[in-house]
């Protein structure tokens, strides 16, 4: 038995612009809740028993995935009333863990799309005879994250905080968010108090002498912390480049889910989706885009790395580049939005409101 703590809490949703009802896990990505990708993942690499670690809506988790039975798992639910962190996050699944105190338990961050090989990792962790093994990806600007250099043996030798020099570059690798912990190290963590595992309880181990393994690697690895890398994630999956076993469908330029309605001379292309009910009129260009369930695309407007929110609108002709258009606001016809630019849920943009480009 191989069983998973998945970590699906937090401070709330960096997504709150576009969700502000549906917490990040249950955004659709590649036309089903994302969390599906991960839960879908675990269960083909041999993991059968996973706790959802998670700290506000967790009534959303449950009626969708339920016992898990539907994805060869079986999932049971925990909730923290405050939340405790990623460390105190894991420390409270573990009542519910069936492992002995020597067993591998994995641990997933619910926000990162990875193509992470599951079963290797297990074996690798087993072999080195670790107390904690990490996933680390290489980036080519780690001056965002903390950096985990790593011995020519792969051991962790330290944890540092994220660079503001040059010189405190030491390492291209960073913390995938992607653990196995020995099951007496999961019980060790304080209870009932926050905890953070990349600022206590790995950099404690490792003042206490104890073994941290490093698994770097180069698969796909994405974090979704922003909308627009949430809708690159969603095309990554469709194209497949993230491999997926949830993708309801063959993977391709696109996926439309099965109630949408195309119109014929509609382009879709890079991986995007189109959510069910959703209408994509004539003539529209979408590229690397998501539109969530009964959205509305007119004809001629041209959608590229957008995320059109649940019922949103966008106009006929209205250009849409890098933006995210929040669940049910309103576009009109021929506007130009770009780089970044986020429209609140509900709102409505008058006709011909915006454009970017010089009027020549
Ligand atoms: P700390 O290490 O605790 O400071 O968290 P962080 O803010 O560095 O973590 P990050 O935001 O990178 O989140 C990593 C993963 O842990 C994500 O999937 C979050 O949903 C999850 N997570 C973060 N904090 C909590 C928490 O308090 N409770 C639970 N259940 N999950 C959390």
């Amino acid at each position: 038995m191989t069983e998973a703590i998945l970590l699906v809490g937090g401070k709330g949703t960096r997504l709150r612009p576009l969700t502000v009802h549906t917490p990040k896990p249950m955004v659709p990505a590649a036309g089903v809740p994302f969390l599906a990708h991960q839960l879908a993942r675990a269960s083909a690499a041999g993991v059968d028993h996973v706790v959802l670690a998670t700290s506000y809506l967790a009534d959303v988790f449950e009626p969708y995935f339920g016992d898990g039975a539907a994805l060869g798992l079986h999932i049971e639910y925990v909730t923290e009333h405050e939340p405790l962190g990623t460390g105190g996050a894991i420390r409270n699944a573990a009542s519910l863990l069936r492992s002995a105190p020597g067993d591998p338990v994995l641990v997933f961050n619910g926000d990162i799309l990875t193509g992470l090989d599951i079963r290797a990792f297990v074996a690798a962790h087993t072999a080195s005879g670790a107390d904690v093994s990490l996933h680390l990806t290489r980036v080519a600007d780690p001056r965002a994250y903390g950096l985990v250099p790593t011995d020519a043996d792969g051991r962790v030798t330290a944890f540092l905080e994220k660079p503001t020099a040059p010189e405190e570059i030491v390492t291209d690798q960073i913390n995938a968010g992607a653990y196995v912990f020995r099951r007496s190290l999961v019980d060790a963590i304080p209870g009932g108090r926050p905890v953070s595992v990349e600022r206590e309880v790995f950099p404690g181990l490792l003042a206490a002498g104890a073994h941290l393994q490093g698994m770097v690697d180069a698969t796909y690895w994405l974090d979704l912390g922003t909308p627009q890398a949430f809708v690159r994630g969603s095309a990554d999956l469709v194209l497949g480049r993230a491999p997926s076993p949830a993708v309801p469908g063959r993977c391709g330029d696109r996926l439309v889910l099965p109630t949408a309605e195309v119109a014929p001379g509609a382009k879709l292309t890079g991986g995007t989706v189109i959510g069910e009910r959703a209408l994509i009129g004539e003539g529209a260009r979408l590229t690397g885009s998501t539109v969530l369930s009964g959205a509305v695309v007119e004809p001629g407007a041209v959608v590229t790395d957008s995320l059109i929110g649940a019922h949103a609108r966008v106009g006929a002709r209205t250009v849409i580049s890098g933006a995210v258009v929040g669940d049910r606001a309103s576009v009109g016809a021929d506007n130009e939005l770009r780089a970044g630019i986020r429209i609140w849920c509900d709102a409505a943009l008058p006709p011909g409101a915006v454009r970017f480009s010089s009027d020549a």
